[in-house]
């Protein structure tokens, strides 16, 4: 398929697969606000809780599967010449439906990743986390160890957005497709923008209107399980026929 595609989603992607959104009323947990548990604030005040917390997303991660919109973004990956997909889940769904790593950048993290809070050790904690124990401690310099998450007001990963602008910087997009986020981080929105330059387009999947819509030129107001797969078959066979 002849065509320059960035795909840009955020937790609304992993809606149908169970995993509670951020700003949505499914997102408290315990009546905890997220916007307030994801900071360094509420982890310097109760580590222990704001683990308990990560220790159950993992959880219900790891019981979850691919959805059609996860599988739709894997199939447009493989048959797109160029392709990016920039995710903010930091679940591990996209690249379980078959997204490449080489082809996906997960700009808030990985949760699956468990790092100190002091040093650089990390560990890749899927299998073999030590669930019982409140706060692991890093064995290296014995300080917390915290989950591999981007918090708000944190600085995005420097590798990872090196990609993405490496990728802009490439060329305009043919497609941009942002699905399931409310685009509330700029960076999010000005990528879209800077991707699609004079004359892309940008396909927006939310139910809901965002600060992106106005900017869309074909807005999608469905959940991403259904219109994905439908929008991705389009692609393909209009572009490949093109050809
Ligand atoms: P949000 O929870 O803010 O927004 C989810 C979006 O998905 C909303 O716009 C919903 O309308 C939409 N949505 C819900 N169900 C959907 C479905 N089935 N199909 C399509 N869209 C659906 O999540 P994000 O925008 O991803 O960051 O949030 C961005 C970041 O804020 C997260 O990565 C996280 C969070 O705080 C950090 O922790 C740094």
């Amino acid at each position: 398929m002849n065509a320059r595609v960035l795909v840009l989603t955020g937790a609304g992607v992993s809606a149908e697969s169970g995993i509670p959104t951020f700003r949505g009323e499914d997102g408290y947990w315990r009546n905890l606000d997220p916007a307030k548990l994801a900071t360094p604030e509420a982890f310097a005040k109760d580590p222990g809780l704001v683990w308990e917390w990560y220790r159950e997303r993992r959880q219900r991660i790891r019981n979850a599967q691919p959805n059609p919109a996860h599988k739709a973004i894997a199939k447009l990956a493989q048959h797109a010449q160029e392709f990016l997909l920039v995710t903010q889940n930091v679940d591990d769904l996209h690249a379980r439906a078959g997204s490449p790593k080489g082809k996906m950048v997960q700009i808030h993290g990985d949760i699956f990743v468990t790092r100190c809070s002091r040093c650089d050790f990390s560990r890749h904690d899927y299998q073999h986390e030590s669930e019982d124990i409140d706060v692991p401690r890093c064995p290296r310099c014995e300080e917390l160890m915290r989950p591999g998450v981007v918090w708000f007001g944190e600085q995005l990963p420097c590798e990872e957005l090196r990609r993405v602008e490496n990728y802009l910087e490439d060329g305009p997009c043919d497609f941009v497709i942002v699905a399931g986020t409310t685009a509330t981080f700029g960076y999010i929105i000005d990528w879209a923008l800077r991707a699609i330059a004079s004359d892309g387009e940008l396909v927006e999947v939310n139910p809901e209107e965002t600060p992106l819509s106005q900017s869309a030129t074909q807005r999608v107001r469905e959940p991403a399980a259904l219109a994905l797969p439908r929008i991705v078959d389009e692609l393909v066979i209009s572009r490949s026929s093109k050809l």
